[in-house]
């Protein structure tokens, strides 16, 4: 079927729109009526592996990095994480009791599928966690996970990341349950905070205002920092990565204590440094990256939770509060306002949102 804008200026702005009915259908479809998680038989036997390697590309990359914290700090699980560009030519060793892990939107990313195929007959199970279940990927995993999300046509990734941290997080919950490191009561409690999630999503989405006022100074810059610290660095990356997808801004991320070892050479008036950073155990860290930035003359958008603004607002340039949200879970609904600025800031700049220059939605060449 055509799918068309549904009154949004561009398929973007309504991928963003459709988050949270596209998270609650994702919750509604791993999530049992007694409320615990639900997934397609045979299941994962997570007690019966030490490692998990994750592969992707893109977008889905980044939502793997989130997925790496995930399963280290909640099942105790290590994770490997590669973009698929790099995978194969390094020909990693494979160790048995390894289960490989494959993200992709489109299932049909070339690299990725040539990773996948690299791990066939070397990993214990190929899995893989795709928007579209009917791709390639998909039909060569043992098990093929979809988010959900519906067809995304932006070409830059919005709804699909939400989709992808969601099912990658209830499969961090599922890991640290199976192997003992969650106890039932826990495991009840995360999925609580996760149901929370997509109404919260719901709430961010209204920063649209404060974030088109943001984004059209923003889009006076010619180069933009993110930084991020402990789960919000990949959500740094993500941002940087769709800023520059549609503003054609240079945008670069960087985990906040990197900082002081190159990037804050770059560092004067000139350049706006956004900092991911709800009020969590990690906070008084990034906020003295923050004033270290703020020391030089940088201006620095702080997106954080009320808390967070409130303790670390003096000499801020600007805020985007966000709703209190589970620390676990705040790169969900962090990445709202990630796609809130890059968004706006295109819009600002007058280049075509929905099929930047040079771009593909699928990347099916090697
Ligand atoms: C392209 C798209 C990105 C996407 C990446 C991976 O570069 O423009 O938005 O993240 O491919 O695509 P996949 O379909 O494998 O998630």
């Amino acid at each position: 079927a055509q799918v068309d804008k549904a009154g949004h200026r561009h398929f973007m702005a309504k991928e963003i729109a459709e988050q949270p009915s596209r998270l609650t259908a994702a919750l509604e479809h791993y999530l049992s009526e007694d409320g615990s998680i639900r997934l397609p038989a045979p299941g994962i036997d997570f007690a019966g592996v030490d490692r998990i390697s994750m592969v992707a590309c893109g977008t889905a990359s980044y939502a793997c990095h989130v997925a790496k914290y995930w399963f280290e700090q909640i099942a105790g699980l290590p994770v490997d994480l590669d973009v698929a560009s790099e995978f194969r030519y390094r020909e990693p060793p494979i160790p048995a009791r390894t289960l490989a892990l494959f993200v992709s939107q489109s299932g049909e990313t070339a690299d990725t599928l040539a990773a996948l195929r690299y791990c066939r007959d070397k990993a214990e199970r190929i899995l893989s966690v795709v928007n579209v279940a009917e791709s390639s990927i998909a039909r060569e995993s043992d098990l093929a996970l979809p988010i959900l999300a519906g067809p995304e046509i932006g070409v830059a990734s919005t709804k699909a990341f939400s989709c992808q941290l969601l099912v990658l997080g209830l499969l961090a919950l599922e890991a640290g349950r199976q192997r003992g490191r969650l106890d039932e009561a826990t495991v009840r409690a995360r999925i609580d905070d996760l149901r929370a999630v997509p109404g919260l999503v719901n709430h961010a989405l209204s920063l649209t205002e404060d974030a088109g006022r943001i984004a059209a100074k923003l889009a006076e810059a010619r180069d933009i920092l993110f930084l991020g610290r402990g789960r919000m660095f990949p959500l740094a990356l993500e941002g940087a990565l769709k800023l520059k997808e549609i503003s054609y801004i240079h945008a670069e991320a960087y985990a906040s204590g990197e900082l002081k070892h190159g990037p804050i050479a770059l560092v004067d008036k000139t350049v706006p440094v956004i900092v991911m950073a709800p009020h969590d155990e990690l906070f008084d860290k990034t906020v003295s990256n923050m004033q270290e930035v703020m020391a030089r003359g940088g201006r620095v958008l702080l997106v954080t939770d009320r808390a967070g603004s409130q303790s670390a607002a003096q000499g801020v340039w600007e805020t985007l509060v966000l709703p209190d949200v589970a620390p676990v879970w705040a790169p969900i609904l962090y990445a709202v306002p990630a796609q809130l600025l890059a968004y706006h800031t295109a819009i600002a700049k007058g280049t075509d949102v929905d099929q930047p220059r040079n771009l593909a939605k699928s990347v099916t060449v090697e």
